[in-house]
């Protein structure tokens, strides 16, 4: 079993948008697939619930108690950990030492970029991300490629020690799609074909890590 974990002690920065998302591409490529949901706002549990019919299903897990390992079904192939706000590294150490790789989504705001940061060096903390046996990468999301702002934050990331593995872009259709239980990867229109690109290189960098 690969694991992923996506964490950003900052809220609304795009988690559980990426751990779905995440977790739909590797069962529409075949995968058993599950989301270990560790917010109690169970988002992607409920994502998981409306998605539940499709051959695609992607199993939820509830991941905010102790011994959530003994709930993950053998068989699973593909577990996507979709983190609470506010946890530091601290708080995410029974997933980081199992993970295979970590995504840190970020919004291209100041206040969001500077928020990041602690979290981000609370990571660097831990031993295996230290001794470089799991990987960090980051994700920006929501930008507006067009405006200078979403270039800033771009430029910025990119001189932070960690790889800027996607830039995802500010579009209804993640929204729409989550309310669906749906992802990108379900669709073939060429617009959402656009947004599957968003996904190629974070897709990428994710296979040298698992
Ligand atoms: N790339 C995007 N484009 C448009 N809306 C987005 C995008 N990513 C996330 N959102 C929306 O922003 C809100 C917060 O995202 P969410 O994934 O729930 O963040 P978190 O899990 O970090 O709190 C949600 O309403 C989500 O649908
Ligand atoms: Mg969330």
């Amino acid at each position: 079993m690969r694991m992923i974990l996506v964490a950003s002690s900052k809220g609304g920065a795009g988690k559980t948008t990426v751990a779905t998302n995440l977790a739909a591409h590797f069962a529409v490529d075949g995968k058993a697939t599950a989301i270990l949901d560790a917010d109690p706002q169970k988002s992607s549990t409920h994502w998981c619930q409306k998605r539940a019919a499709m051959d695609t299903a992607v199993l939820p897990i509830d991941g905010s108690k102790r011994g959530w390992d003994k709930h993950v079904p053998d068989g699973v192939q593909r577990l996507v950990v979709d983190a609470r706000a506010g946890a530091m590294a601290d708080d995410l150490l029974a997933f980081l030492d199992r993970a295979d790789a970590v995504i840190v989504p970020v919004l291209p705001s100041a206040i969001d970029l500077e928020a990041t940061v602690p979290f981000l060096n609370s990571l660097v903390a831990h031993p295996r991300v230290k001794k470089g046996k799991l990987p960090v990468g980051i994700v920006a999301n929501r930008l507006k490629p067009w405006t200078t702002n979403s270039e800033q934050a771009i430029t910025q990331l990119k001189g932070w020690p960690y790889p800027l593995v996607a830039q995802l872009r500010d579009t209804q259709a993640y929204v729409l799609m989550a309310a669906l239980g749906k992802s990108v990867f379900d669709y073939h229109s060429e617009q959402i074909r656009s947004h599957q690109d968003d996904w190629a290189p974070l897709l990428r960098w994710l296979k040298k890590s698992l």
